[in-house]
């Protein structure tokens, strides 16, 4: 008899015990380690570390300070040289930063040594990426999708950290069977919890179709704004929407906060999507949760590609957009199968020579969309994007008001045959003859050959 240690060593600390969490409002020091044996990011680098202090923004933290690292041999213990670490220490001192964001990936031993060393939490990459498809995912399907690529990413890292550091159970733990480690425990868990969330994504995805065709037969076009991360689709999404709450909207909330009623000329109502920013180098277990968010998208009537003019690797970012646009159906070999607008945001941010410039490449129609140059910021340019959208919706149809006697049959039978009557209501003229008062739908052709009927 007489006691046991439970346990003779302390593993790790609990990740609440570090100073600094990944909380909105926390500041964050961004490292970007730039790998030179993979060839390196060379002029990209400074674009990359533009987005990695987009990404930590989009989950509110400030960003403090941020910085590239030349990585010329990568340390297994802590990836960065031990001068490099000594660097970012005295950067979070100067800075008094919370947490560190390492925009890159870390193994689970690099990521505590840097704790350990630093004193602060640190976040690699892929944890970055998780807390945002955390607060982003609006669906059912997203949700469960994210916390699977979570609970991989755990697992991933219990293997790697705990392997080394295995500790007997000893038999009296109520989790598993006599001798079971904690590690084979921890495991099991995490597998038990994976194996209902893909359960309940099963169940998801039979209702998932119910959703849909609840939706679609919701009277109203879906358009959907999509856009490389940063590049401002939730600043224009609400600006478009901010205005107006409509009644309507409760629905949608119910469903998912991330719609939202539009009034639009000519198209009555429209309903916003916005989806979660588009990410270059996506861990590949975080793809899926990613597509699960973008569902919205392949049901989308009109799809606004959001972009950032000013940032210096636009381009590249609308391929990458583009790309993963292919990878969901939505471009096919022939082109798109729903119409996409570009909208050219942060114009604001262009001198007058770059806007010269970009007007010119629009007028000449270099671009095989539709562009229309915006700042969502200061509102510039929304107008424009709503008339292209509802031109798109209704192919230049509009809704007219007219009256027409009763007595002039053909006009009326021809306003039925071509036109979409919205409501007619009978009245009576000044002179008391009987006419119809309607509102029908027309395109600009339609309307030139009635009134040369
Ligand atoms: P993710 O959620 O990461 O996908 O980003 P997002 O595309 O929703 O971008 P968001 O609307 O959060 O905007 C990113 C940053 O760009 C914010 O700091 C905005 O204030 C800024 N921004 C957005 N539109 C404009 C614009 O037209 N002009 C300027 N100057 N800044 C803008």
């Amino acid at each position: 008899m007489g006691w046991r240690i439970l346990s003779t060593f302390e593993f790790g600390r609990n990740p609440e015990d570090l100073q600094g969490e990944v909380t909105r409002g926390a500041r964050a020091l961004v490292v970007l380690p730039d790998i030179r044996q993979k060839g390196g990011l060379g002029e990209d680098a400074e674009a990359r570390l533009e987005e990695g202090q987009g990404l930590a923004r989009a989950i509110g933290l400030e960003v403090v300070d941020a910085f590239i690292l030349p990585i010329r041999a990568v340390r297994p213990s802590t990836l960065f040289g031990e001068g490099q670490v000594e660097r970012i220490g005295v950067a979070i001192n100067q800075s008094d930063a919370d947490l560190v964001v390492v925009d890159g990936s870390l193994s689970a031993i690099q990521q505590r040594n840097l704790e350990d060393k630093l004193e602060r939490k640190v976040i690699d990459r892929t944890g970055l990426i998780l807390e945002i498809f955390g607060e982003r995912a609006s669906t059912a399907e997203g949700r469960l999708q994210v916390e699977l690529a979570h609970l991989d990413y755990q697992a991933g890292r219990l293997v790697r950290s705990w392997t080394h550091l295995e500790r007997q159970r000893g038999g009296f733990g109520f989790l598993g069977g006599p001798g079971e480690t904690q590690i084979e425990a921890d495991r099991r868990l995490i597998r038990n919890r994976m194996g209902r969330i893909r359960r309940e994504l099963e169940q998801v995805r039979r209702t998932r179709g119910l959703h849909r065709e609840r939706r679609q037969r919701a009277p109203w076009p879906v358009v959907a704004l999509v856009g490389y991360t940063n590049a401002g689709k939730s600043t224009l999404f609400n600006r478009l929407t901010g205005a107006e709450v409509m009644a309507e909207d409760l629905l949608f909330a119910t469903l998912d906060p991330t719609m939202r009623a539009v009034r639009l000329p000519g198209v009555d109502k429209v309903i916003m999507s916005d989806t979660v920013g588009f990410i270059s180098d996506l861990p590949t277990q975080l793809v899926a949760a990613f597509r699960a968010t973008l569902e919205e998208v392949t049901a989308a009537d009109v799809i606004v590609h959001v972009r950032d003019i000013s940032n210096p690797a636009s381009a590249a970012q609308k391929r990458e957009v583009e790309e993963i646009l292919a990878d969901l159906g939505v471009i096919g070999a022939e082109g798109s199968k729903v119409p996409i607008i570009e909208a050219w945001n942060k114009w604001d941010l262009l001198t007058a020579d770059e806007q010269a410039m970009r007007r010119d490449i629009i007028a000449h129609d270099v671009s095989d969309l539709p562009v229309v140059p915006i700042s969502a910021m200061t509102g510039e340019g929304t107008a424009a994007l709503l008339d292209q959208l509802s031109e798109l919706l209704t192919g230049g149809a509009q809704v007219l008001e007219m009256t027409v006697p009763m007595a002039d049959g053909k006009r009326l039978a021809w306003l039925h045959t071509h036109g979409e009557v919205l409501s007619e209501r009978q009245v009576e003229d000044a002179a008391g003859a009987p006419v119809l008062r309607m509102q029908v739908r027309l395109t600009p052709r339609e309307l030139g050959r009635l009134t040369r009927l």
